[in-house]
């Protein structure tokens, strides 16, 4: 969930620093790049060794480094963040964050930090429920600081009450949370349509043509749309997978239908995701009454579909369209060929050679294409696919 951001964990003077190297420990299991920034009083809570082994870099506390007089940029640590989480934060910190005082490499970090920040306050509870602090931090909650509440019990002092830093495994909810909800708002006003799972041609009344997708990954994308604030019509083919929250689903069941309600949905829509396994074929004839069989073999005629994609591509214009592609030889050249094609802003390709990808399971495998090249990605689940998919989709929306 937190693959690949970037998070400096700020480190001050409190007793809770010992739980900062768990905290790290967990930013980086979840797939985050954490820099560590450190108050020169935080040395003596937990030791830079322990720290540096577990964000595998050097920590940082000096402006600069007295030896060589090497630069510990703060501006582009800033640049370089998705978050800063200072984790304990301190009364005293809290207090220069509101004031801007800028006497250590943390503070002044937070200063040229354009990026969501978040405290996770540690003190003494009379320090905490003191008018000042909680004046501090209500000021520091406007200004946009998420604040992760500490939590009642014993603390170092021997008293008991709230102060104690949050748990590391809640900071690290927290954290995913503010990433989340700031996903949340980035497709607000938006409307997207989501081809998914398999069609049916029927054959006659009892017998069709279908394919083994499941629908799995049409589905995932289309709740990952919605979380992001989109409006999202699912037209589906057959599956067996509860409608995601927040989706309205239209069902279809054969290319023609599927065909029908994509190009009526696609009048409104800002962009598309076609990830429906269509029928290439259909019957030329569906008979009205079950084919009876003989001892002669059966011959079924059958004629072309139209190409869903295709159509809502020579349409697209300014919209944002993603199409799949499920190879088994020759992977790459047959992706780039769809991406021109239907018109595709890109292409997810995924190869039926590599295991773990394509129909029926939970994880998948791809690689995505577009104008400028490949991307490839690692197996993942396909929530975490849709989740790549939806933010390439974001970033060809902003352009
Ligand atoms: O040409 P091919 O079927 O391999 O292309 C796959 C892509 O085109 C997928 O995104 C699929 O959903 C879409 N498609 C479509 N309508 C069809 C066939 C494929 O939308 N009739």
């Amino acid at each position: 969930m937190l693959n690949g951001k970037h998070i400096i964990l700020g480190i001050t003077g409190s007793i809770a620093a010992y739980k900062a190297a768990m905290l790290c420990r967990l930013l980086v299991k979840e797939g985050a790049e954490v820099r560590v920034v450190m108050t020169p009083l935080a040395k003596q809570f937990i030791t830079p060794l322990t720290m540096a082994t577990l964000s595998k870099h050097p920590i940082l506390v000096e402006f600069f480094n007295p030896e060589n007089g090497e630069w510990n940029s703060h501006v582009s640590l800033g640049e370089w963040a998705d978050m800063l989480l200072i984790a304990p934060a301190t009364a005293n910190t809290i207090a220069k964050m509101v004031t801007g005082v800028a006497d250590n490499l943390l503070l002044t970090t937070y200063l040229s930090a354009r990026s969501k920040v978040a405290v996770a306050p540690a003190m003494d509870l009379d320090m905490y429920a003191h008018i000042t602090t909680q004046n501090n931090l209500k000021t520091l909650t406007e200004r946009g600081v998420a604040i992760i509440e500490p939590t009642a019990g014993e603390l170092a002092s021997g008293l008991v009450g709230k102060g104690r830093m949050a748990e590391p495994e809640d900071i690290v909810e927290q954290v995913k949370a503010i990433f989340e909800s700031a996903k949340k708002k980035s497709l607000e006003g938006k409307r997207y349509i989501v081809t998914a799972g398999a069609t049916i041609e029927a054959i006659d009344p009892v017998r069709y043509i279908t394919n083994h997708s499941t629908g799995k990954m049409g589905y995932a994308i289309a709740e990952e749309l919605a979380k992001r604030g989109a409006e999202v019509r699912l037209i589906s083919g057959r599956t067996n997978l509860p409608t995601p929250k927040g989706v309205e689903r239209i069902d279809v069941l054969s290319a023609e239908d599927m065909y029908n309600a994509a190009v009526r949905e696609w009048r409104e829509a800002d962009g598309g995701v076609m990830c429906a396994a269509v029928a290439d074929y259909t019957p030329v004839v569906v008979a009205d009454h079950k084919l009876k069989k003989s001892d002669d073999d059966m011959r079924i005629e059958l004629k072309r579909t139209k190409d869903i994609a295709k159509e809502l591509g020579a349409t697209k214009g300014e919209r944002v369209l993603v199409g799949f592609a499920l190879e088994t030889d020759n992977e790459k050249a047959n992706a780039e060929g769809k991406l021109e094609r239907k018109n595709f802003d890109f292409v997810v390709l995924n190869s039926l050679q590599d295991k773990g990808a394509g129909f029926r399971g939970d994880t998948n495998k791809v690689t995505l294409i577009d104008c400028n090249g490949h991307e490839e990605h690692p197996l993942m689940s396909k929530k975490d696919v849709a989740r790549v998919i939806v933010d390439k989709i974001e970033t060809i929306n902003k352009r």
